[in-house]
């Protein structure tokens, strides 16, 4: 079976959250993914056991194939981040790892029309059977709706350009389509950024994807819940992709009790250059560990 996630700062989160000596300790892989992070852990503790969630059923298999070798040492669990810490009971964990966002796997093998550079059915759902999907968003809401979400949750300075564009088109004939959508807001942006670094859809992609699948609501309440559920002296560590998660990672962990938690990166672990040249996509992202007090 193929992987094809390349694991953003593996080395950096392996060196922070390191598992007690002596001890059967538990890590909650909290975006567990096609597993590359669990896969590293399991492999370099023999001791560790590991609980990978994901809301995605069909990754998790993936997941699920990929860490048979370990003997029962996975758990995997199809839930979101989340809902799974509403309900830990007296359970408590010695490390946690949030690598939020979506995988490679998403673009490249899921078929649900997370990549602008695909003709794939417009769905966007990480959960297949969460009632609403990105053909929604976009043929259903409200333009002045699809301008706020594409610049609130893109930082998309066309946004009302390519909002009016998608009514526009949606008049003519229902969106289906992935590169449908991409082709339309091509259109709709002044013609020098559409030569820019970044394809002009990448950044409304995103925020239909945010949209769709509520990423970001769900962060603070997830972290919530692990402090709650994490060990004294346990860690969590946070990997974001872009500002809008990294903001609410870092203010949320500011805003705790520092005789609760104490900020172990005072400024974000970022990924080294040799990982950046490797793997650019990684360039974005952003580590914040705490320790519990
Ligand atoms: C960046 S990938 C993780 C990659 C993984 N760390 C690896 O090394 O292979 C993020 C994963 O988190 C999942 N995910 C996103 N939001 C989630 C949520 N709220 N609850 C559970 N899983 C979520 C996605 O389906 C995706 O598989």
């Amino acid at each position: 079976m193929e992987y094809v996630h390349y694991s953003v700062m593996a080395e950096e989160v392996l060196h922070y959250l390191v598992p007690p000596a002596d001890q059967q300790a538990i890590l909650v892989d909290c975006t567990c993914g096609e597993g590359g992070h669990t896969h590293r852990f399991l492999s370099t503790y023999p001791d560790l056991s590991v609980i990978g969630l994901d809301r995605d059923a069909s990754i998790l298999e993936k997941a699920k194939r990929r860490m048979e070798a370990f003997d029962g040492r996975f758990t995997p669990f199809k839930v979101t981040f989340d809902a799974f810490f509403k309900d830990t009971g007296q359970q408590l964990y010695d490390l946690i790892l949030f690598d939020l966002g979506i995988s490679s796997y998403h673009y490249e093998e899921s078929g649900r029309g997370f990549s602008f550079r695909k003709e794939e059915v417009l769905d966007m759902r990480l959960d297949t059977t969460d009632p609403i999907s990105a053909m929604d968003v976009v043929n259903g809401y409200q333009e002045q709706r699809l301008a706020d979400l594409i610049y609130t949750y893109g930082e998309e300075r066309y946004s009302r350009r390519i909002a009016r564009a998608i009514v526009e088109a949606r008049k003519l004939t229902k969106i289906k389509e992935s590169d449908q959508l991409a082709q339309i807001i091509y259109k709709a942006v002044p013609p020098a950024y559409r030569y820019g670094h970044l394809h002009p859809a990448t950044k409304t992609f995103q925020a239909i994807r945010i949209e769709v699948n509520g990423e970001l609501d769900r962060i603070e309440v997830a972290l919530g819940g692990a402090i709650k559920a994490l060990k004294r002296g346990g860690r969590i560590g946070v990997i974001s992709f872009h500002s809008l998660e990294d903001r609410i990672v870092k203010w949320f962990f500011k805003a705790q009790d520092p005789a609760l938690i104490t900020i172990l990166t005072k400024k974000p672990i970022i990924p080294s250059d040799e990982e950046r040249a490797e793997n650019p996509a990684s360039r974005s992202a952003k580590l914040r560990v705490i320790e519990k007090l």
